[in-house]
């Protein structure tokens, strides 16, 4: 018996709407997950359970850097599995070692030695843990102060969430960690207005990402970089999302011309699969010693191997002029779109990493742009982020913005 094309159609349908009351029933509900289910993804395009296919500017929140099932990454991984997938760090493994000598080397000294973890909270608690062990050696048992940026976002776990300042992702969960001030971001003022010399650590994201994509002041950074090293304050950059050849630098901190003394790592390190970092100078890093943090996965020879085949690409020169010369294509296209949509407030952001502020809800302008076949991300009630993979092509980023185009002229 033969099928219908529209039975075809129906059946498959359900078939997602299956998966997902599935997921609905044992899944905790902590996330407003969309009513779909991936299954594969080739390049830029991902695809569901019903063949729908999707131009992902999602990127799993900015961490498919080099798209999906590139041959170099699925190489790497599968070479690996291969011959050796865990061993903890009671031993050292040859992927780890690469991928630290590989990130110092591309820092060109601003940093000596990695921590690998697991996630960008993992990544954040070892840099407050650092900074916080460093000042007790080097100002004293009291010196335990960390300052944090307005509408900041650094992870769930504790620390991270106690660093975040946005207070709906607190709410519920007090006590928080002892010993965070919140600062205004870009706010000279708000900073100088603190002890200094009670400031163990100063963290920031250069790029502010789930905040609404706001990017920091070169003049303020270098002002806290003074500061910083006035008061033997340790700063810390949060390059969770902004890292990683994402701005169109490897480190998003060359865009400001201003280095820190550890950053933060995770999502498009690993391209997909879970690793975060932190690098710091060696200074800094001496403060840890043997027992004083660890993680049993981190930086096990599978991660570790995604991350080198991920940073083998993304560190390469020509590589990052790519990054830098489709973000002009894709800020020209959305700065064309807003002079032909009254909507659009405003455009921020630094290389693939783009923030669109509307002055209306944008849930309806997602869920529509993924109606037909484009992910986006939001952030906040009325920002949409454009972040697709680093290796995008001009053609899709055309295609991308023409979807967009067509969702707001309907709206
Ligand atoms: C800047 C920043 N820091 C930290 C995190 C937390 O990372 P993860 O979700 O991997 O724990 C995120 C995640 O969105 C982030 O954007």
């Amino acid at each position: 018996m033969t099928t219908s094309l529209c039975a075809q159609s129906a059946q498959s349908a359900s078939a997602q709407n299956d998966w997902v009351e599935r997921g609905k029933k044992v899944l905790m509900q902590t996330y407003a997950t969309q009513p779909m289910v991936l299954t594969e993804g080739k390049g830029s395009y991902v695809e569901d359970v019903d063949g729908k296919r999707y131009l992902d500017f999602a990127s799993g929140i900015a961490v498919n850097s080099l798209g999906h099932c590139h041959p170099a990454y699925v190489e790497a991984l599968t070479k690996q599995l291969s011959k050796l997938s865990h061993c903890s760090n009671l031993y050292y493994n040859q992927p780890a070692i690469e991928l630290a000598e590989k990130l110092v080397a591309i820092s060109n000294s601003s940093f000596d030695r990695a921590f690998f973890c697991n996630s960008g909270a993992e990544a954040v608690e070892g840099a407050l843990k650092l900074s916080r062990k460093y000042a007790k050696k080097h100002k004293g048992e009291s010196c335990t102060k960390i300052l944090t940026m307005s509408n900041s976002f650094h992870g769930r776990t504790y620390g991270a969430l106690s660093a975040t300042a946005q207070t709906k992702y607190q709410e519920g969960y007090s006590p928080l960690v002892p010993d965070f001030t919140v600062v205004e971001f870009n706010n000279i003022d708000s900073i100088l207005s603190n002890d200094l010399d009670a400031v163990a650590a100063i963290i920031i994201e250069p790029v502010q990402g789930e905040g609404g994509v706001h990017l920091v002041d070169s003049s303020f950074l270098k002002e806290v970089r003074a500061l910083c090293d006035k008061h033997k304050i340790v700063l810390i950059f949060d390059e969770i999302q902004c890292g990683v050849g994402r701005s169109g630098y490897f480190f998003a901190s060359e865009s400001f011309a201003v280095s820190p003394d550890i950053v933060a790592l995770a999502k498009g390190l690993g391209g997909g699969f879970p690793i975060g970092a932190i690098l710091a100078k060696e200074s800094i890093a001496s403060a840890f010693n043997a027992g004083d943090h660890g993680s049993t996965f981190g930086g096990n020879p599978m991660a570790a191997s995604a991350a080198l085949a991920c940073v083998n690409i993304i560190g390469n020169e020509q590589f990052l002029a790519s990054v830098k010369s489709k973000s002009e294509l894709l800020v020209a296209a959305v700065v064309d779109l807003k002079s032909k949509c009254p909507s659009i407030k405003a455009i921020r952001g630094l290389g693939l990493m783009l923030g669109v502020e509307f002055d209306l809800p944008v849930k309806p302008i997602i869920q529509q742009c993924a109606a037909q076949g484009l992910l986006l991300v939001g952030a906040g009630e009325k920002v949409v982020r454009l972040l697709p993979p680093l290796t995008v092509s001009a053609d899709e980023i055309k295609e991308a913005v023409g979807i967009l185009a067509n969702v707001l002229a309907v709206q």
